[in-house]
């Protein structure tokens, strides 16, 4: 374990999102999001369970907020429930009162506690009645309303956050399946096949219109967007069709977003692969407007993906339009180190889509550097679902999440020889998650969390990884 020392102002953060936590679904003027709809429709959640009390934190954020502080948690990065303020989301649409001031005492809470209050304005649950009216984002139309309410949030809790982010993970939203997040309710008229790259193009507009509107209001601290995993490393180091695999992978994943956000535009390849009538292209103020709208780099970086070029005379990686869903165009070597348990024959039926690599992490952070380069990076969520929790019936065993635990020390281990060997200006991360909670279409049974919830009595009670994670901050600090 290197004896290295965090960097002076290091955040050492734990994250959660508005749906995930809160409950609390039709109290106190909340409008129905896409999530709360999808939730009660037959087989959509794999445990048949909804997010309408999940960990309640809506109520209970004080408990959690001092929770967080008693182990050395500096920073809580949460989402704000859009709904919540624009129960029908649509600008010139009435204003919540009530969840605007909810937000208001539970940043005041945090502040109180010495807990850094990191806002995220969208983490996935659309009001419903956008969706309703006019198909989500793959409408320019959410734009706007997204502005609107984005401006909402900077006037009433300018001063009091420094850390701001406009979307979680766009490659989430815009993938058909996740994000919208169901093909049927997209509106008429939306081909689902160009849906994709519609909700890219007025995502992104809907991010710069924000990050302009932030600038010009002069709201103090620093915005960015918290960009997901879509990014693999070569199978093979020293083979340049792998490279090249890597190259259009990355292109049409975490490149779709960073590059736009970097430069003004569409990464090449994808422009020269996709046809305007799939993609549309940006204006030139569009571009100015997209261009330099991150004041730092923030990367969810739960896993690495290997990289390998199709074999020879297979086209079906080719990134055509032909694949009608976001284009998965190149062999993903899958490296399920997850458990490492009895090498695949026996599976967590709690089990979440994750490959959890941290020994691959300095290389995935090199990689992110040399591409889109930053002075400042966070690791704005990371973490693991411990595998077979939810099978465990005794608390002993419950409370001590030994893979996990692992997984986050060789992960901040990786993270401190990053900063001090690789030079990333790695200046913070947040684990995900506080606490156990609602994994969207996976339900309550995947545990991510570094504090157990009883979901009878919504008691919390710290996991072995709680302790680990103090532990490793009192010792680098
Ligand atoms: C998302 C979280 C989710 C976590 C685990 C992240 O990509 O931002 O909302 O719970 O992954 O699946």
């Amino acid at each position: 374990f290197p004896n290295l020392s965090l960097p002076e102002g290091f955040i050492f953060g734990v994250a959660t999102s508005a749906y995930q936590v809160e409950g609390a679904t039709k109290m106190e003027g909340k409008g129905p999001t896409t999530w709360d709809w999808a939730s009660r429709q037959p087989g959509f959640i794999l445990d048949n369970t909804t997010a309408d009390v999940t960990d309640l934190q809506y109520y209970l954020y004080k408990e959690d907020a001092a929770r967080a502080a008693a182990i050395g948690i500096t920073a809580h990065s949460f989402s704000i429930s859009w709904a919540r303020i624009y129960p029908f989301g649509v600008a010139g649409s009435p204003l919540n009162q009530q969840g605007l001031d909810h937000y208001s005492d539970l940043i005041d809470y945090h502040l109180s506690v010495g807990i850094e209050p990191v806002v995220t304005l969208f983490h996935w649950d659309t009001p419903l009645a956008l969706v309703a009216y006019y198909g989500g984002f793959t409408s320019p139309q959410i734009v706007y309303d997204f502005v609107n309410y984005a401006i909402t949030i900077f006037q009433s809790f300018n001063g009091r956050v420094k850390t701001w982010y406009t979307f979680n993970e766009p490659s989430v939203i815009c993938d058909l399946i996740t994000g919208f997040p169901f093909n049927s309710f997209i509106a008429p008229g939306v081909n689902s096949s160009t849906g994709s790259y519609q909700c890219a193009f007025n995502l992104l507009n809907a991010h710069a219109g924000a990050v302009k509107a932030f600038r010009e209001m002069g709201i103090s601290g620093e915005i960015s967007y918290k960009n997901d995993d879509v990014i693999g490393i070569p199978w093979r180091s020293n083979s340049s069709e792998d490279m090249a695999a890597v190259e259009r992978h990355a292109s049409f994943g975490l490149g779709l977003f960073a590059d736009p956000v970097y430069t003004g535009d569409w990464p090449q390849i994808v422009k020269d692969t996709l046809p305007e009538s799939y993609l549309p292209r940006f204006t030139d103020q569009q571009m100015a407007d997209l261009k330099g709208s991150a004041d730092f780099f923030a990367i969810d970086a739960y896993s690495t993906l290997y990289i390998k070029a199709p074999p020879d005379g297979v086209t079906t990686c080719q990134n055509n339009i032909s694949d009608p869903a976001w284009p998965s165009c190149n062999v993903v070597v899958p490296y399920d180190s997850k458990a490492g348990w009895a090498a695949g024959l026996i599976s967590d039926p709690a089990s979440s889509w994750l490959e959890a690599t941290p020994q691959l992490l300095r290389e995935y952070l090199k990689q992110l550097q040399e591409r889109w380069p930053s002075n400042k990076m966070y690791i704005s969520e990371f973490g693991m679902d411990e595998p077979f929790e939810s099978l465990r019936t005794e608390m002993y065993q419950i409370l001590n999440d030994v893979t996990t635990t692992n997984y986050y020390m060789t992960y901040l281990g990786e993270a401190l020889l990053a900063i001090h060997e690789d030079g990333i200006p790695l200046m913070g991360t947040f684990s995900w998650s506080m606490i156990d909670n609602a994994e969207w279409s996976h339900g309550l049974e995947p545990k991510f969390g570094i504090q157990h919830v009883n979901y009878t009595t919504l008691e919390r009670t710290y996991k072995r990884s709680a302790y680990a994670l103090c532990k490793h901050r009192t010792r680098h600090s």
